[in-house]
């Protein structure tokens, strides 16, 4: 009897924990700026804010620890169906941060990466998130990711209409599609694997984000509200995913 042969795509444990057992690849599902503003009796708005400041604040800390990649869900495609004058204002401080933050990334030696399809946002949002992505794609410090107008599930049907097409433009034979194959047709193919993701505001949800990826990432739910997100939870969080013990599905 021939043995069931080891997949090779099989995780290799350990990946993404250096020596100091510091996640390599953070995602962070940013929740609670609603809340955080009606608990002060301020308009949503007023929690936008102070989530961007949060933003500002958690980026830095996350260079800090050494962490590599920090992907951050900023707007999910499912987010549009929030009222007009909200998706304006989440706009709006989308692009103040763009005006306001792209030189210091820079300085910061920080490369910067949309994933979702940010192409849908309007004229002047697309060319100041590419002009950001140009002007910091030479940098060679830690990467910031940013998820835009992203969905897991369209990231990933995306990926098998790609891969559909060149089965059928003849480059590709359809037994090859396999879990490697589809990895490097997403959005995130050349970001290292996810460790470690956290949702904030105590939802204990993905609401759409990273499905594909979030396959042996550590999860981590927390109570505070993203506005009140600090280096102190973010430190939090990573020392717990230190004590933890990723098994893979191996002993
Ligand atoms: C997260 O905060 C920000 C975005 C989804 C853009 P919310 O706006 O979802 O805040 P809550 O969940 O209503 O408190
Ligand atoms: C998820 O938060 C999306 C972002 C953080 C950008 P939501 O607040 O939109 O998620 P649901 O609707 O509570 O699942
Ligand atoms: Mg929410």
């Amino acid at each position: 009897m021939t043995a069931l042969a080891a997949p090779t795509s099989a995780p290799d444990p350990g990946q993404g924990l250096g020596k100091t057992g510091i996640p390599r690849h953070v995602a962070i599902i940013m929740d609670g700026n609603g809340r955080w503003a009606h608990a002060r009796a301020l308009p949503r708005i007023a929690g936008h804010k102070q989530g961007v400041e949060a933003v500002r604040r958690v980026a830095r800390a996350a260079r800090d620890i050494g962490i590599d990649v920090l992907t951050l869900y900023a707007f999910s495609s499912e987010n549009w169906r929030r009222p007009a004058e909200e998706v304006g204002d989440l706009m709006g401080l989308l692009r103040l941060f763009l005006k306001n933050e792209v030189d210091d990334l820079i300085r910061e030696n920080v490369r910067l990466r949309v994933i979702g399809d940010y192409r849908a946002l309007s004229d002047d949002l697309v060319r100041m998130i590419d002009t950001a992505i140009v002007r910091t794609a030479d940098n060679s410090g830690p990467r910031l990711v940013i998820a835009l107008n992203y969905g897991a599930q369209a990231e990933i049907a995306a990926a098998a209409r790609h891969l559909a097409r060149e089965v059928e433009q003849g480059s590709r034979a359809a037994d090859t599609i396999d879990e490697a194959a589809i990895e490097g047709a997403l959005a995130t193919r050349d970001l290292p694997p996810l460790d470690l993701l956290i949702r904030t505001s105590g939802e204990q949800r993905l609401s759409n984000f990273l499905l594909w990826q979030a396959a042996y990432a550590e999860l981590a739910f927390v109570d505070t509200l993203w506005p009140d997100f600090d280096e102190a939870t973010l430190r939090g969080a990573v020392a717990d995913f230190g004590r933890r013990q990723r098994r893979f599905g191996g002993l």
